[in-house]
């Protein structure tokens, strides 16, 4: 085992990777939390000599795993995941947790998907009572026809802003738009999720829900792990 020092975001990073095994096909999430998690990984493969397969949800994902020494392969070469480990910008009470202010959620939630154990890293201000009250809900809409989609959330009740680098639009690694959405709050995110994606022009929305089986969180001086059952509840101690 690879010893229990660093900062709390490290502290996290470093147990995901632990619950890995030789074997496993491994999805790797994206932004900072999952760059740290990567880093631990790979010392572990190189060290431990773990024989394992991974799938990025990112260009930048994959770029990471292949200089800690990672090999890849494509989401579609392999029938399902046996792990995910990736971070979250919010996740509430029942599990339901807001993704993609790092631009990667549609990837992401496929990967989760597909993945027979879905594992959240983060560290405990992520922890809130109530969803969408601080962070925007990202969503990744198609690029043809942005500004009608914008429409399309904006009556939904969301305050939106398109995510852009100055003048210029940011484009996702599939070549889409991101809307950043402001509900004041989402006290339903089940209910939402629905109605947001029934919008055309809408690819993904960063409201994960059911999506995640084990929680770890990190903090100054200790990792505490929580299992999640099917209904959203914590499973375990
Ligand atoms: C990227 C994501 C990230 O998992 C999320 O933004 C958390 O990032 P970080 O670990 O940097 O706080 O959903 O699309």
């Amino acid at each position: 085992m690879i010893g229990n020092k660093g900062t709390a975001k490290e502290r996290a990073a470093r147990a995901g990777a632990e619950l890995v095994e030789s074997g496993m096909v491994v999805g790797l999430g994206s932004g900072s939390t999952s760059a740290l998690m990567v880093g631990f990984l790979g010392q572990r493969v190189r060290e431990l000599g773990l024989a394992i397969m991974a799938v990025a949800t990112s260009e930048a994902t994959a770029q990471m795993a292949r200089e800690a020494g990672i090999p890849l392969l494509e989401l579609d070469e392999v029938s399902g995941l046996d792990i995910s480990l990736d971070g979250a910008d919010e996740i509430d009470g029942q599990f339901a947790m807001i993704k993609g202010l790092g631009g990667a959620l549609l990837r992401e939630k496929i990967v989760a998907a597909a993945s027979r154990r879905r594992v959240t890293l983060i560290t405990a201000e992520k922890r809130v009572t109530q969803l969408g009250l601080v962070c925007p809900l990202p969503i990744e809409v198609s690029r043809f026809g942005l500004v009608h989609t914008e429409r399309g959330l904006k009556r939904l009740g969301a305050e939106t802003k398109i995510r852009r680098k100055g003048s210029e639009l940011i484009l996702t690694d599939g070549g889409n738009c991101i809307i950043d959405c402001e509900f004041a709050g989402i006290p339903d995110p089940a209910g939402l999720d629905p109605r947001v994606q029934g919008l055309p022009g809408v690819l993904e929305t960063g409201l994960f829900v059911g999506l995640c089986d084990t929680l770890i969180i990190g903090s100054a001086d200790r990792v505490e792990h929580i299992e999640v059952d099917r209904q959203g509840r914590r499973a375990s101690d």
